[in-house]
């Protein structure tokens, strides 16, 4: 039987009595327990098989209730708060000592952020804690944006997914942490840096070496498919260096029907960058099931949110 269903008041009981339950986000599913409960956050790790030194966000109902888990919020970050939430924005802030040191793998940080999606909103508001959910994929995995893909990976491991339908944008919140004043950008994402310099002036982007293990969600390898990923700036040239028979391609703009290519998907036929963000995952999951020898990826424009695309397709071909 399947563990998808939209019954929001099993979701809220499943919840309160310790257990975890997948929850739709605009960005990508959460795999979701309470923050109070050692029992479920514990389950968390284990069910994702995820490094205990790599933190979890927290998601809150409104942005009233940051001061219950947040402390010495730097102006910028309220700006961007108001600005940008509920959406995909996480910020990482000082913890209240209430907040347990299991969710911020023992920093004195913590990752918050309001989801923008009516059926978790409507179930965050039900619920007295928030819930901590990463992203509902095995650690290291393609991140899940169907409730099919979350059904695949964990069918056997939790009781429920609720069902919100396909995510609106379909790749991570962008993550924003603060050295003092100063704006750090520790993971891109859903929301573009140009978004962010416009409401906050200028940002920095936290380096991959330096970053170590302080966003894993920067770990080299990650978001990555079974089968051999490769990117690529001009699909002509890679096939020239290919010698695999069964080759699928991800391309950008319209289809490019390369005959030595077996299976080919758009992620967006008319160039929308948007339009690819929320297909990337999704087409990754259909290419990965249908054994391949390789996937080539076409690079896209690094521009708004093209260049957090490119971040993971990037961190998929390591
Ligand atoms: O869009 C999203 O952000 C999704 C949905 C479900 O909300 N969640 C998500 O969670 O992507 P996850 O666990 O896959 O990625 C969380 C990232 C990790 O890279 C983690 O290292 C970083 O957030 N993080 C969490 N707490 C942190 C902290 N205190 N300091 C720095 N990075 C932190
Ligand atoms: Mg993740």
């Amino acid at each position: 039987m399947s563990i998808i269903s939209k019954d929001l008041n099993r979701a809220k009981q499943l919840l309160e009595s310790n257990e975890l339950v997948a929850i739709p986000t605009e960005t990508v599913y959460g795999l979701a327990g309470n923050i109070y409960s050692e029992t479920a956050i514990k389950q968390i790790f284990k069910t994702k098989e995820r490094p205990l030194f790599n933190p979890l966000i927290v998601h809150i109902p409104d942005s009233d209730y940051l001061e219950n888990v947040a402390m010495e919020i730097p102006e910028k970050a309220s700006k961007l708060a108001k600005k940008f939430w509920p959406g995909p924005l996480t910020l990482v802030l000082n913890k209240k000592p209430t907040v347990p040191v299991l969710i911020t793998a023992g920093k004195d940080t913590v990752a918050v952020r309001v989801p923008n999606h009516p059926v978790t909103l409507k179930l965050l508001k039900t619920l007295d804690f928030p819930l901590a959910a990463p992203s509902a994929n095995p650690f290291g995995n393609i991140s899940p944006t169907r409730p099919e893909h979350v059904e695949k990976y964990f069918s056997k491991k939790i009781k429920m997914v609720l069902d919100g339908g396909a995510c609106k944008e379909g790749i991570e919140s962008t993550i924003v942490g603060f050295n003092g004043e100063d704006p750090i950008v520790y993971r891109l994402g859903t929301l573009s840096i140009e978004e962010i310099e416009a409401i906050i002036g200028p940002v920095s982007i936290l380096n991959k070496k330096e970053v170590l293990p302080d966003a894993p969600g920067m770990l080299e390898r990650h978001y990555a498919p079974k089968t051999t990923t490769i990117l690529s700036d001009s699909i002509q040239k890679t096939l020239k260096t290919l010698e695999y028979k069964k080759i699928g391609l991800l391309s950008f703009g319209p289809k490019k029907n390369f005959p030595e290519v077996s299976t080919e998907l758009s992620l967006s036929e008319s160039s929308n960058l948007e339009e690819a963000a929320q297909k990337l995952y999704d087409a990754m999951h259909q290419l990965d099931a249908i054994d391949l020898d390789v996937i080539i990826i076409e690079k896209l424009p690094e521009t708004g949110i093209g260049r957090s695309i490119n971040d993971r397709i990037l961190r998929a071909t390591k």
